[in-house]
């Protein structure tokens, strides 16, 4: 069976387990420092898989193979049986989660203690694994020197054991990857000059009593950390992209001191004990120098990558602030006829719609810039001094391309009156400075108070020898001016984001 990812129904993606080292709050920055184009994804040390599944979910492994390791075989297996038998995973999973207690959850650690262990059937196992991970001590997965599950039963009133929905998705996910229980260095046998291989191993510790490194039975330390060094290094030789996050240490900075070390700042669980969050700086060691040779369309898709991850966290971060908001003033959604689901989902939309607007409007200009930039290198944003007044003491331009002071907009919904006196101001400064004011607005208002606002603006800029180009206008205007193709570019990412 082939599934062709759908970023749809993958919009909600994200890791299936909790893992320790987990990294969901790295994403933006790995993300702004991987890669745009490569061939296939390697993923050598796949734990909860953060990047694999967020890179899914915005469709940036379409079309390509993953190729997913992890030394942990229990952990592996899951992967499998997800990605093969999602539904009787489901099944087993339901009766985990009906069975759940204290005494349950003993003898289900106590497992793998049976000699036909492994011989019991794969969705079981995979069953037994998630359902510890759930219910066990903050997540652990731990094992004895005999490899025994040793994690006492955690204090959750209620634990939610699986989610039906996401798992699903993430079998989805799962279609086009190739799933080993290797050892890392199995990735020199299938990655090839154009690949990208992201490396997130047990990092190194900070100090000798963190526990970080205590994932499975072997813990990955000083000759660990080489033997992974001396394959990073044979694969950037091998002209492949390869990406590696560790602990901000001097013995892993000193190891890779020939490639570009990047600093990443996050907020992170530090240790069960103190139990603090803390912004904690990593590193990530990259072999690709990140924005060179990029052609416009990668550095438009990357923009786009950037700003969809920024959207997404701001919306995921308020969606969540949300939960506790009062709701007193439901009262008078419902005398105003609005039911209690309607107010509910109209706020959320809302507060999501304010999101997106500010997002699409910034996104667009700075695309616009880019494409800009590319024709005329010096080009870039400006100010020029209120020469009609006092307040501001500047005004903005979007974008100086020689002498003509580029305004730029995806949309302009005002309707205020004192939009266009401000407007007035600000181009005839522009003009005081010597510049040609210029207003690029790429969709037309449909109101028609905003379009009598727009038709008095194009009036403006004409009376002070401007130019205004708006709709169909506006991206054949930046076609012309650049050589660039803005609008293809933009339906070419999106029809990638959708792909049926
Ligand atoms: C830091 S975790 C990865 C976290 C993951 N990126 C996430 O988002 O959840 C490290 C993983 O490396 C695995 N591992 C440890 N030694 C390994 C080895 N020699 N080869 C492959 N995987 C290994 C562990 O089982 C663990 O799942």
């Amino acid at each position: 069976m082939t599934i062709t990812p759908n970023t749809l129904s993958l919009s909600n993606l994200k890791p299936f387990i909790k893992w320790a080292g987990g990294r969901r709050a790295l994403l933006p920055e790995l993300l702004r420092l991987m890669p745009k184009d490569f061939n296939n994804y390697f993923e050598p040390f796949i734990g909860g898989g953060a990047l694999f599944f967020e890179l899914t979910k915005i469709g940036a492994l379409n079309g390509k193979k993953a190729y997913l390791f992890d030394a942990n075989a229990e952990l592996i297996n899951v992967y499998q049986t997800v990605k093969k038998h999602p539904k009787k995973l489901l099944k087993n999973l339901k009766e985990f989660q009906a069975k759940h207690s204290e005494e349950f959850y003993y003898i289900t650690r106590a497992m793998d203690r049976e000699p036909n262990f492994k011989s019991l059937p794969t969705e079981v196992r995979a069953a037994r694994f998630i359902y510890l991970n759930k219910t066990c001590f903050n997540g652990l997965w731990r094992v004895n020197s005999k490899g025994y599950h040793n994690v006492p039963i955690g204090r959750y009133k209620n634990p939610t054991i699986y989610d039906e929905e996401l798992i699903m998705a993430a079998s989805i996910a799962l279609q086009n990857a190739e799933i080993r229980h290797a050892d890392f260095a199995k990735v020199l046998d299938y990655a090839d000059k154009g690949d990208f291989v992201y490396f997130d191993p047990p990092y190194y510790p900070l100090n000798a009593t963190s526990s970080f490194t205590a994932y499975h039975e072997n813990a990955f330390l000083d000759e660990e950390q080489k033997r992974l060094y001396s394959v990073f290094k044979e694969l950037a030789d091998r002209g492949i992209s390869v990406m590696h996050s560790n602990s901000d240490t001097e013995f892993i900075k000193e190891l890779y001191k020939g490639y570009d070390i990047e600093f990443v700042e996050v907020n992170r669980f530090i240790n069960s004990k103190s139990g603090g969050r803390g912004k904690i700086k990593e590193i990530a060691i990259i072999n690709c120098k990140k924005g060179t040779q990029m052609t416009i369309n990668d550095k438009i898709q990357r923009l786009a990558l950037e700003y969809s991850v920024k959207l997404k966290t701001n919306i995921d971060e308020r969606v969540a602030d949300m939960q506790s908001d009062d709701k007193a003033h439901y009262l008078i959604y419902k005398v105003l006829g609005i039911s209690a689901e309607d107010g509910e989902l109209i706020d959320l939309y809302q507060n999501k719609g304010r999101f997106l607007y500010k997002y699409a409007g910034s996104f667009l200009e700075e695309a616009t810039k880019l494409c800009f930039l590319e024709k005329f290198p010096k080009s870039g944003s400006s100010k020029v001094p209120n020469t009609e007044g006092v307040r501001p003491k500047t005004f903005e331009i979007d974008c100086l391309v020689n002498n003509e002071a580029f305004e730029i907009k995806w949309r302009d919904a005002t309707t205020d009156g004192d939009h266009i006196t401000k407007e007035h101001t600000r181009i005839k400064a522009i003009k005081q400075a010597g510049y040609k004011p210029m207003r690029i607005m790429f969709y037309y208002p449909n109101r028609a108070q905003a379009i009598k606002i727009q038709k008095t603006l194009e009036t403006l800029y004409d009376g002070i020898g401007g130019e205004y180009y708006f709709g169909d206008a506006a991206w054949e205007y930046v076609k012309n001016k650049t050589g660039i193709n803005l609008k293809l570019i933009l339906e070419e990412i999106a029809n990638k984001n959708f792909k049926a």
